[in-house]
């Protein structure tokens, strides 16, 4: 497989939001050109090495896109809804988005296009479910986000409601472990929990994801690699250490309970993930693969939800 030359032209769509902001920094530090694709890619910052594209995803047509990438060597699609708040957690527009790059991508003869999914996509061992449809995933999920602050200090500040009902069940958790829970915590803790696995209220978003994998998967009519973070990914700090694994879901430990992702669920900080995004630009070895990396995550330690050209 062939490796590209060291410094290149790397396209992010949306530079300013919370995987494509590390990105960009991640890209920048070394030595990179970054053009940034959004509706406000100048949200970023200014930096040398830097260059913002206006560009509405929705609006734009697929000639249209393959325009916007005309000079980009590696384009990396970034796109996402969160900066929006939780309405905007659907199904549709994501879908019909993805469809529409993979389009221009093909038309722009893009040499490496990275796809950054979800992870809803990976598949749990054992079984041929990807996470997004295993009964327990959600359940699992939201109860290893609920024992970081930093994982709900995030969630507060991207999705409003979503991090404040996170926020109160982790308060709850917490009185609850100390011997400190009135009846009102307990009953928050059971509401919460039969809530989100009878709906969680991002499992549709999620379920795009998962359902986006199957325009890649076995294509091989472009240069593609689709990127599924691990599930608790979120700020934090840059260790620079990361594992890979390939379409699983790479889980920690050894089961204990019935559940084979109770207290399991692995995750990556997005300025580790970005070092592994990046390392895959430079270094190609995952070409047609949907792929995830995990990291350490034991520092707690809040970290911003986005990064601009100041951080670099
Ligand atoms: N645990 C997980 O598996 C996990 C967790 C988080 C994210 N992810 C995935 O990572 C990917 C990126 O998500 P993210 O949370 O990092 O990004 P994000 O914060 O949701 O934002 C990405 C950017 O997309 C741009 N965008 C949105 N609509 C657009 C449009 N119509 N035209 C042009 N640009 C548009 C926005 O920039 P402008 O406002 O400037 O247009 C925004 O800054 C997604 O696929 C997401 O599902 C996975």
């Amino acid at each position: 497989m062939s490796t590209f030359k060291k410094s290149q032209i790397v396209g992010i769509i949306g530079p300013a939001g919370f995987g494509g902001s590390y990105l960009c920094v991640e890209l920048i530090r070394r030595g990179h050109s970054v053009i940034g694709l959004s509706r406000n890619p100048e949200s970023f910052g200014t930096c040398p090495g830097y260059t913002p594209r206006k560009l509405d995803l929705e609006a734009a047509s697929i000639g249209d896109l393959a325009n916007y990438f005309r000079d980009i060597e590696v384009l990396v699609s970034q796109y996402g809804p969160h900066t929006q708040g939780a309405d905007a957690l659907r199904y549709m527009p994501y879908v019909e988005v993805v469809r529409k790059l993979i389009l221009a991508v093909k038309l722009a003869n893009i040499k490496y296009f990275v796809f950054v999914g979800g992870a809803g996509s990976l598949v749990v061992p054992g079984t041929h479910e990807s996470l997004s449809d295993h009964p327990n995933f959600f359940y699992a999920y939201r109860r290893q986000m609920a024992e970081s602050d930093s994982h709900v200090r995030y969630m507060e500040e991207r999705l409003g409601p979503i991090g404040d009902a996170l926020r109160s069940y982790r308060n709850a958790r917490l009185a609850e472990r100390s011997g400190q829970a009135t009846a009102a915590d307990l009953e928050l803790i059971r509401t919460y929990e039969d809530n989100i696995r009878k709906n969680d209220r991002a499992s549709e978003y999620i379920k795009a994801g998962r359902a986006s994998l199957l325009f890649f998967e076995g294509n091989t009519s472009f240069s593609w690699t689709f990127v599924s973070p691990s599930p608790l990914y979120r700020p934090g700090p840059r260790t620079g250490t990361y594992e890979i694994a390939i379409d699983y879901v790479p889980l920690k430990g050894v089961q204990e309970g019935e559940d084979i992702l109770d207290g399991r669920l692995t995750g990556i900080s997005a300025a580790d993930l970005a070092v592994a995004i990046v390392d895959e630009i430079e270094s190609p070895k995952l070409r047609h693969k949907h792929w995830t990396a995990s990291a350490d995550l034991s520092d707690d330690t809040v970290y911003p939800s986005y990064v601009t050209a100041k951080d670099i």
